[in-house]
């Protein structure tokens, strides 16, 4: 597995002195200026970018888009309506392509309604079950109440503890379910200082970034040559693990602005509304004279990114294979072919060669490894609080689900132990659980990234064409 894998510490120690060196960026053409080092291997491991465009666009990307269309994936519970815990949340945004259209009641199937809440105390339950048989005939049932609710609440403190997001109360009145299908990610026009604080509290704030480093208020801007060698400086100074959290920041970054650039609003009059490709914006996200050679690097986050949640998926085929578990909406006949394309897809993702090796993140020793493992989980839950702070709802609902979908794939990779172990632990609580939301969130999630790494085929090309 080690020899075969990308280790990380290659990967990244490479990437920086890459990242360092290659800011002198020769003007070329138009592709070749978004796309010369996105090519070949990754940053020196195994993985190359060639094998990963092949393995996705062929095999994975159109299975995991038949599946994200159907009920279960396509029904998301968010809670949109929270505040803003860090600053105060000046203007909901009026922009009418921020909009979310929450689901009616009727329209959502009656599995999904009533199953998010059991599906979650689904462990609970079990344990339940066997008290209740035991104390059969038993006059006090005041006892097993309160062992019930001591049980939720351990269960409730064991997720949590396990959990690198925040995640939205499914109980909440203010939580609705959204159809994910009826509200595509795409440019919304939500863009400016409202959307730059965002992202600059995540990466100024949240990133373990020692001390403060100068730069442009607008994330996605070009730094001047000097900024730019002194903001890569501070990710030299750390070790292996917070680069990384930093790459997997960088590459939610840019996949989300992939798809604004794939799906922008190119026409908007009284009689149609148009989303397409937008190569201006493309290049000026991602062109490295335009960035000053930032852009290439924000890419092959993307493509980090895509191989640490792939590795997730990989990791947890145990977790749903497991005979109990069903993608329960309600509808028996599909719900087992759902599941039957799910495990194919999971196994499509286990075949992948040259799997990403996260054995060699945090390896220290055992205190320090512990305490850095802590510190990163904490700062991720910082970061999905501060998606109630988007202004822009749509861009709130997909930031939020992309954050948790990661945050889940964290779970997973750290949780090696706990799944490895499920098909054994039959009658006891298994150590390793995960909610209808974080599954939908982490399919979707890597939905978008899929998502992300095709479309820049489809950049590529249109780009070869442009001078
Ligand atoms: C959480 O994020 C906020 C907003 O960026 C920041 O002010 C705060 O220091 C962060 N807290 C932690 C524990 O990282
Ligand atoms: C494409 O994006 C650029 C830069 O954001 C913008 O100025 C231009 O109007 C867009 N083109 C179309 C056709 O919408």
């Amino acid at each position: 597995m080690t020899t075969m894998g990308c280790t990380i510490k290659l990967l990244l120690l490479l990437g920086v002195t890459q990242l360092l060196n290659s800011m002198d960026s020769s003007s070329s053409t138009a592709a070749h200026r978004c796309f010369c080092q996105v090519t070949g291997h990754l940053d020196d491991c195994t993985c190359d970018v060639e094998s990963i465009d092949a393995f996705n666009n062929m095999q994975l990307f159109p299975k995991l888009q038949k599946l994200l269309k159907s009920d279960y994936f396509r029904f998301y519970k968010a809670n949109l309506n929270k505040p803003c815990p860090f600053w105060s949340d000046n203007s909901h945004c009026g922009l009418k392509d921020c909009a979310v259209k929450p689901c009616k009641p009727s329209e959502v199937p009656e599995g999904i309604k009533s199953n998010s809440y059991k599906y979650s105390k689904e462990a609970s339950n079990d344990l339940l079950e066997c008290e209740k048989a035991e104390n059969l005939g038993a006059v006090d049932s005041s006892l097993s109440e309160e062992t019930r609710q001591a049980l939720l609440d351990w269960n409730r403190h064991d997720d949590e503890a396990d959990r690198f997001c925040v995640v939205d109360d499914e109980e909440s009145p203010d939580a609705q379910f959204v159809d994910l299908l009826l509200n595509p990610e795409r440019f919304t026009g939500y863009k400016g200082p409202q959307a730059w604080q965002i992202w600059n509290s995540v990466y100024e704030e949240n990133c373990f970034k020692p001390y403060t480093v100068k730069r442009p208020l607008n994330p996605m801007a070009a730094y001047r040559e000097k900024d730019g060698r002194a903001f890569y400086r501070w990710l030299e100074g750390l070790c292996v693990e917070k680069r990384a959290f930093f790459r997997l920041v960088s590459g939610l970054h840019a996949s989300i602005n992939v798809h604004l650039s794939a799906r922008y609003l190119l026409n908007d009059n009284w009689f149609e509304k148009k989303w397409g490709r937008n190569i201006t914006e493309f290049q000026q996200r991602f062109d490295a004279d335009m960035t000053k050679g930032e852009g290439p690097k924000r890419l092959r986050n993307l493509y980090f990114l895509y191989l640490i949640e792939l590795r997730a998926l990989s990791k947890v085929l145990p977790f749903f294979e497991r005979r109990s578990f069903k993608l329960y909406t309600g509808q028996p006949a599909q719900d087992q072919r759902n599941k039957e394309l799910l495990l194919e897809l999971l196994h499509v993702a286990k075949s992948f060669p040259l799997h990403f090796d996260e054995t060699s993140l945090f390896t220290g020793n055992k205190e320090e490894a512990a305490k850095l493992k802590e510190d990163f989980k904490l700062t991720f839950r910082n970061i999905s609080r501060i998606m109630d702070c988007v202004g822009c709802f749509k861009c709130r609902l997909w930031g939020k689900l992309q954050t948790q979908g990661l945050g889940t794939a964290l779970k997973i990779l750290f949780s090696e132990r706990q799944i490895e172990a499920l098909p054994k632990s039959r009658s006891t609580l298994p150590s390793f659980q995960l909610t209808r939301q974080e599954i939908v969130a982490l399919f979707n999630a890597f939905g978008r990234i899929s998502t992300s790494i095709r479309e820049l085929e489809n950049f590529r090309s249109l780009l070869s064409k442009v001078h």
